[in-house]
């Protein structure tokens, strides 16, 4: 079933066009505006895409951008679905899949998340090291998918650490505002408590966010090679005074994006 639906989207897709990407780009909240360092070749509608699910979460588009970025083939996927949302750990890693399987070898994974201590400043970024999956879900349960990848998949390098420190001299010679650090996935739709975020951060955790997680896993089941970065719209609950709010969340977003756009573009151009 999920090798036939990854293929039922990649036929679609390929009788819309036969771009071939190398990297592909997982654009989170409040941060689609990527698209625009783009020349498409191809746009196309989450919602016309078989096994696609448009995103119900405001600050998400959903459309799927194929296009040149420099030299690069890119394939972007402007907005994501969360299991929170009720859909399948399937469904919310089929778009990765896809992508994979129309040829991307490396995919850069964004997001929106909460610092997890209390020297961070909102509106930095975290180059994603390393991940805790707390969401008690796996994509890859189930019978393995021989045709994607192996049963036990090594995940001793989730992020690739060659492509995060190239990432990393990019930020510093931008003199963007960042640090590295390990991303918790949990699976919301709640904010965290403050007995979470202080667990978490004790736990030596960087940022908490509600997605990625299952997207990383199933790219490395792939054995694509990862780079995850997060913009951190907000301190987690308890390390400031107030309380968290999407909007709050996108206003951050939107707020960087410019500067988000920049540095990543010139991080793609350079892959
Ligand atoms: N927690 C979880 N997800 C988030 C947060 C947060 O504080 N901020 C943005 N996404």
């Amino acid at each position: 079933m999920i090798l036939e639906n990854v293929k039922k989207s990649v036929d679609y897709i390929r009788k819309q066009t036969d771009f071939i990407p190398d990297i592909s780009v997982t654009l989170g909240s409040g941060l689609g505006h990527f698209v625009n360092a783009v020349e498409a070749v191809a746009t196309i509608d989450y919602k016309d895409i078989p096994g696609f699910f448009p995103p119900t979460v405001e600050g998400h588009g959903g459309r799927l951008v194929l296009g040149q970025l420099g030299d690069k083939n890119v394939a972007l996927l402007q907005g994501r679905v969360h299991y929170y949302e009720g859909h399948s750990m399937a469904e919310v890693v089929h778009p990765t899949r896809v992508v994979g399987m129309l040829g991307a070898q490396t995919m850069v994974i964004t997001n929106s998340a909460g610092g997890l201590n209390k020297d961070i400043q909102p509106g930095t970024f975290m180059v994603l090291r390393d991940q805790v999956n707390m969401t008690g879900e796996n994509p890859l349960r189930g019978p393995n998918v021989a045709e994607l990848g192996v049963r036990f998949p090594d995940m001793s390098e989730p992020f690739d650490h060659k492509l995060s420190d190239q990432l990393e001299g990019i930020l510093k010679e931008k003199q963007v505002p960042y640090f590295n650090g390990t991303y918790f996935g949990v699976q919301g739709p709640t904010y965290e408590t403050a007995a979470e975020v202080k667990l978490f951060g004790e736990m030596g955790g960087g940022a908490v966010g509600m997605s990625t997680v299952p997207e990383v896993i199933a790219a490395k089941h792939m054995g694509k090679k990862v780079v995850g970065i997060s913009c951190i719209t907000n301190l987690g609950t308890g390390l400031s005074s107030e309380a968290l709010t999407h909007d709050d969340v996108k206003a951050v977003a939107s707020r960087v994006e410019s500067q988000f756009s920049d540095f990543l573009a010139q991080f793609i151009k350079s892959l």
